[in-house]
């Protein structure tokens, strides 16, 4: 099975996005982590998500951004601050308190112990995390970066996980299946996860972040330049 999961190598790169290392644990990117292009990634998450390009098209050409090839990046390189990477990320921890690339349990206690009670986690759950992990990074890194830009890459991210890993339409997911997302960057497959049936857009995403945006009680720390990301 080509697609088996295996961990990395010591020598393979892996990023701050826990969906770009899935897919290359599961060998729909080159395992090594090196020399992706735009259409590798958007067939990836085609092949292994049902995630539409434009989904994720955006943050894929900003992500050429990261290094000097013209066409390709290294998975490590998106750790590169203020880019795509910033403050107050799921699993992550803030670029000035050290190590904004790897996997951290810390950080990702909020997620894990979100939404208490049920076995889901849902955009309501979701703008509560947002929402506590921006307050332990106001109150812990006096360098953060937090901006109109942050909140809506940070809600589309949320957007994402609640979409891969449950039902795109509800955005309501089952928390086994996220957690070994987010811990083991794995497709829960023998926990049952399924490919979803239903392509994740960006108009399967708006509501799921229309929601979020909605009950969340996000402020900007600092304003930030109005950006042109498209004609
Ligand atoms: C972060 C999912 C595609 C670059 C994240 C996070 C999620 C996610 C859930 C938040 C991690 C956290 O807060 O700890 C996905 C999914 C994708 C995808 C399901 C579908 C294939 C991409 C693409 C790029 C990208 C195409 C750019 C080439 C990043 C970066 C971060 C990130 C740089 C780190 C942001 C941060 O937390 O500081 N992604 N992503 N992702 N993603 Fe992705
Ligand atoms: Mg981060």
């Amino acid at each position: 099975d080509n697609h088996a999961w295996i961990a990395p190598t010591a020598t393979d790169l892996r990023s701050p996005c826990p969906g770009l290392n899935t897919l290359a644990n599961h060998g729909y990117l080159p395992r090594d982590g090196r020399n992706i292009s735009i259409p590798m990634m958007l067939s990836a998450a085609i092949d292994a998500f049902n995630v539409a390009p434009d989904a994720i098209l955006q943050a894929a050409k900003f992500g050429l951004l990261s290094g000097d090839a013209p066409t390709t990046l290294n998975l490590d390189a998106l750790s590169l601050h203020n880019l795509i990477e910033h403050d107050a990320s799921l699993s992550r921890g803030d670029f000035a308190l050290g190590d904004n690339l790897h996997f951290n349990e810390t950080i990702f206690t909020t997620l894990a112990n979100a939404n208490p009670g049920v076995d889901y986690y849902d955009a309501t759950s979701a703008s509560h995390v947002q929402d506590e992990r921006l307050a332990i990074s106001l109150a812990t890194n006096p360098n953060i970066t937090n901006t109109g830009k942050e909140f809506d890459v940070r809600t589309r991210e949320s957007g994402l996980y609640l979409s891969v890993m449950g039902n795109p339409l509800t955005g309501v997911a089952p928390k086994p299946f996220v957690q070994i997302f987010f811990r083991e960057e794995r497709l829960p497959i023998a926990e049952g996860w399924k490919r979803s049936k239903t392509a994740i857009t960006a108009e399967s995403l708006n509501p799921i972040q229309n929601t979020i945006f909605e009950l969340s009680n996000w402020t900007a720390t600092q304003a930030c330049e109005d950006l042109v990301l498209g004609p």
